[in-house]
């Protein structure tokens, strides 16, 4: 059994943990790393080179896979920081193409440089006109989120000039592109879903305003942006920008560390993000509440997310981190009853269903021993339908806000001299080494 004793080590901040393997009775030392906030981590790397030994942590519940300046979480305090900055107080003051240098940059942007930055931003915002043809090989049932892994996977055919990561323009060039096209190609996905001919960017327009009129608008009439609508849509997209080393982000890091281009992999960012358990549970979260139906129903869906035999989780309750109440579902409940207020939806049946299930919940015994606090997509859902988003959108539209996020955590990867091709070890309980058995002897 190897003991894990903790040692402190020299004031520098470097402590140390004293390991003793009691299969071979020989003990070491283990550097202890500090960072800035949150849990000091203890130094693996050469584990396995002068220990022969592996750490095993199946989901990385204890595990941090990099050093990283841009997004810091305090699950237990329920707290979320953007580059040091309160995600309340972003979300209050601030708007998404602020957040989105902030996260990129490092710092707030001053007046010159926001207005270049969203210069550049909206400078990108076409997309070549063959992509359009691209998009006719769908079906028109066709999931959005298929058509937007699919065509930002193919977007390195056709923006190559960017794809040289060594290269701090391309990179930049590319990190423009993509967040300046991931609303056009998520609107045109809505487009070809619905039959209606694609709505190109005008630059006369906001980043969020343009994005809801090459979604809504239509040639026949004028698209009438509600101001209302607009700040809650910036609002949404500041709470899902970045989340620290979340499976979609985790995924975008370990293509980019094999040095596949930008594209590729914010294409396998959208991938992971599509799952119900991350980011498609907005879109299961509203699939629920419509299936749930009643508030008379609820004891019967609570009863079947306590069953272990019952795959049925509650959609949009619980978190890997916060074992607290997630602080970007606070925003959104605040921003959900705006804008309910706003388009006189107030009487939403979905959102008192929502706030009834939340209240059992929370005063639930298994909810509350087990930390399951709504989390950000809880509320996502019922806004977002409100606004006038089919479900299927949903997580279309978390991808179109965190792609800033996946960006900023590709470049820092890149620029981390410490870097390296992700490839982790295993526990391998298969078959040890064995004979081939000849066909005519097996049976
Ligand atoms: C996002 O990582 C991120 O930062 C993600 C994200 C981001 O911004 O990138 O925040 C976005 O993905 C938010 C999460 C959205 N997903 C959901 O709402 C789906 C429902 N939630 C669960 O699937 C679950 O809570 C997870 C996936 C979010 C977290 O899973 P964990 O950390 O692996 O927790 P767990 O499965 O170990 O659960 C611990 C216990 C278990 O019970 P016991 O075995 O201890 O008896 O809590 C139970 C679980 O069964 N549990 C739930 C539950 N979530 C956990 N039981 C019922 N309903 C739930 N929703």
């Amino acid at each position: 059994m190897v003991e894990v004793t903790p040692t402190t080590g020299a004031p520098e901040r470097r402590s140390s943990v004293t390991v003793k393997d009691n299969t071979s009775d020989t003990s070491w030392e283990l550097p202890v790393l500090e960072g800035t906030l949150g849990p000091r981590v203890i130094d693996v790397r050469k584990l396995y080179t002068e220990h022969g030994l592996f750490t095993y942590d199946p989901g990385f519940t204890s595990t941090g896979s990099c050093e990283s300046k841009i997004t810091f979480i305090d699950g237990e305090e329920g707290v979320l920081l953007y580059r040091g900055y309160p995600i309340q107080d972003l979300a209050e003051h601030a708007d998404f193409m602020e957040v989105s240098y902030l996260l990129l940059h490092g710092e707030l942007p001053t007046p010159e440089q926001k207005t270049k930055f969203v210069r550049d931003i909206t400078y990108h915002t076409m997309l070549h006109e063959q992509i359009h043809i691209f998009y006719r090989g769908f079906r028109r049932d066709a999931h959005p989120m298929a058509v937007l892994v699919g065509v930002v996977g193919a977007l390195s055919a056709f923006y190559h000039d960017s794809t040289d990561i060594s290269d701090a323009r391309q990179r930049l060039i590319a990190s423009h592109r993509l967040i300046a096209k991931i609303p056009t190609i998520a609107a045109m996905a809505y487009k070809y879903s619905v039959g209606q001919p694609f709505t190109y960017p005008r630059n006369d327009l906001n980043y969020v305003e343009n994005f809801l009129h090459m979604t809504f608008a239509v040639p026949t009439e004028e698209y009438k942006i509600d101001p209302v609508v607009a700040r809650a849509m910036d609002r949404i997209f500041i709470l899902h920008a970045d989340h620290e080393q979340n499976a979609s982000t985790s995924t975008v890091r370990i293509a980019g560390s094999s040095g596949a281009n930008p594209f590729a992999c914010i294409a396998a960012g959208i991938a992971s993000l599509w799952g119900p358990a991350h980011g498609g549970a907005n879109e299961a979260v509203l699939n629920m509440l419509q299936e749930i139906g009643h508030k008379d129903r609820i004891p019967e869906f609570i009863k079947r997310a306590k069953d272990k035999d019952d795959p049925f989780r509650l959609m949009g309750f619980g978190h890997r981190v916060y074992k607290n109440y997630d602080p970007r579902a606070a925003v959104m409940r605040k921003s959900t009853h705006e804008v309910l207020d706003a388009l006189d939806s107030r009487n939403e049946p979905l959102l008192e269903l929502a706030m009834e299930l939340e209240r059992i919940a929370l005063e639930d015994e298994y909810f509350v021993e087990r930390k399951l606090y709504p989390n950000v997509d809880f509320y996502s859902g019922i806004i977002l339908q409100a606004i006038g988003f089919p479900t299927s959108m949903f997580t279309v539209l978390f991808a179109v806000a965190r792609t800033v996020g996946w960006i900023a955590q590709w470049n820092e990867m890149i620029e981390d001299p410490s870097q390296r091709i992700g490839r982790p070890r295993q526990l391998y309980t298969g078959h040890p080494q064995r004979d081939y058995v000849p066909m005519d002897r097996r049976g």
